[in-house]
């Protein structure tokens, strides 16, 4: 999923304190200027150890700020003016001891000062700790990470994995495309905050043999968009996804399955648990009534096998009749006629949106239309990305959960 100018207008102050993360720093800027922000690098004593300002001044095109006496600032203020432009402050790589200091509030160098000065309410801190897994695990810093959080800060992480010191554990810096699209999920309004969200994505695959199948071009794109989408609007999101090759969403809760029915017992028992159910997947109608456990061989008669076919179960019919369903939305794929398809499929399931889209049109695409029917009526959401689709239908759901609880 493109990611290109997210940021655009947001002005970052990037804050680097010393650690060897600090060499991914460089490829941090280059995520965040090409999503379309201004980045000003603010480094310490201890980064610049690791990792020079020139780099740092040539990715970000813009002198880098290392000490709080710099008198290039007319006012000798750096720290008051840099925290006033920012739009948010991201530490990256916060080490152990920057996160002490934050704690404590101290205020010694520039970036420690900025941090302390900066307007709480219009200027967020986050931080993305790096550091070996004993110092992370230590209950000092725990205790620190908690402070932070208590205090409002937003941690990123840490990672588990791979160490430069050679051990493995937690403790790794996010890897600077998942710190871009955690900052890009951070400025989006939280508009399903607390929502538990079960999301259906992709096709699936219907077995006839060992080596053959039924399935259908769905890419699992629009489902996929979905889940970031709810996701950033600070919902905890659950995927239940047919066979694609696209990567989970930070953050998102995946369960891989192959046929309709293994998709079905999936969602079931957990659909209850959800307060909103979006069916994306374009669910097989129909199976072959038993898989051959061997592959089916050419008899040499020049008849094709008969495939004996039985329906599937319909999910999304099957969690609007729970007792207490979750809101749920349907989608309608179509090839014509959108609108009256959707509104029959609407009545057909029992749900109380459908989204309509030419399925043809959008199938592997990366942009989709979308036709919103309800009780009330239709309206359409013009062609844009299915990112930009997918956060405007959170939006969409967000406002009828409103009304409908
Ligand atoms: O019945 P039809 O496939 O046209 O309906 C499409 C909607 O129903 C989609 O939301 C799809 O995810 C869902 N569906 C389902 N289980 C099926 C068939 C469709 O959840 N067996």
């Amino acid at each position: 999923m493109s990611t290109s100018l997210e940021l655009q207008g947001k002005h970052i102050v990037l804050g680097l304190s010393g650690g060897i993360a600090c060499y991914k720093s460089a490829e941090l800027v280059r995520e965040l200027v090409k999503a379309g922000a201004t980045v000003q690098v603010v480094m310490t004593e201890a980064a610049e150890a690791f990792i020079t300002a020139v780099t740092l001044q040539a990715l970000s095109n813009r002198p880098v700020y290392t000490s709080q006496w710099d008198a290039r600032e007319p006012n000798n203020m750096a720290h008051i003016n840099l925290s006033r432009e920012a739009d948010a402050v991201l530490i990256a790589p916060a080490s152990a001891d920057f996160m002490a200091k934050l704690v404590q509030g101290r205020a010694d160098d520039l970036l420690s000062l900025l941090c302390l000065a900066r307007p709480i309410e219009r200027c967020p801190l986050l931080i993305a700790p790096a550091m070996n897994r004993e110092m992370w695990a230590h209950p000092a810093t725990q205790r620190n990470a908690a402070q932070l959080r208590a205090d409002g800060t937003t941690l990123l992480g840490p990672d588990a994995g791979d160490q430069a010191c050679g051990e493995i554990g937690d403790g790794r810096m996010l890897e600077p495309a998942d710190l871009a699209e955690e900052l890009i999920a951070f400025f989006q309004p939280k508009r399903l905050a607390g929502q538990r969200v079960l999301i259906t994505a992709g096709p699936t695959f219907e077995a006839i043999d060992p080596v053959r199948g039924i399935t259908n071009r769905s890419s699992g794109k629009m489902g996929f968009a979905l889940a970031r989408a709810a996701r950033e609007a600070g919902a905890q999101v659950t995927l239940v996804a047919g066979p694609v090759a696209l990567p989970t969403p930070r953050g998102v809760m995946r369960t891989d399955v192959q046929s309709a029915q293994q998709m079905h017992d999936a969602v079931l028992p957990m659909a209850g648990a959800h307060d909103v159910f979006i069916a994306t997947a374009a669910v097989a109608d129909w199976r072959p009534a038993a898989a051959h456990e061997h592959k089916i061989k050419k008899d040499g008669s020049g008849r094709p096998p008969a495939i004996e076919m039985v329906e599937n179960p319909d999910i999304l019919a099957a969690v609007a009749r729970l007792p207490k369903p979750p809101y749920c939305v349907g989608f309608a794929a179509e090839s014509q006629d959108l609108l009256a398809h959707a509104q029959a499929k609407r009545l057909r399931k029992g749900v109380p949106l459908i989204v309509g889209n030419l399925g043809p049109a959008t199938f592997g695409q990366d942009d989709n239309t979308l036709l919103l029917v309800d009780e009330h009526g239709h309206r359409e959401l013009p062609t844009a990305g299915k990112l930009a689709l997918a956060r405007e239908l959170v939006g969409e759901i967000a406002e009828r959960l409103k009304t409908s609880t």
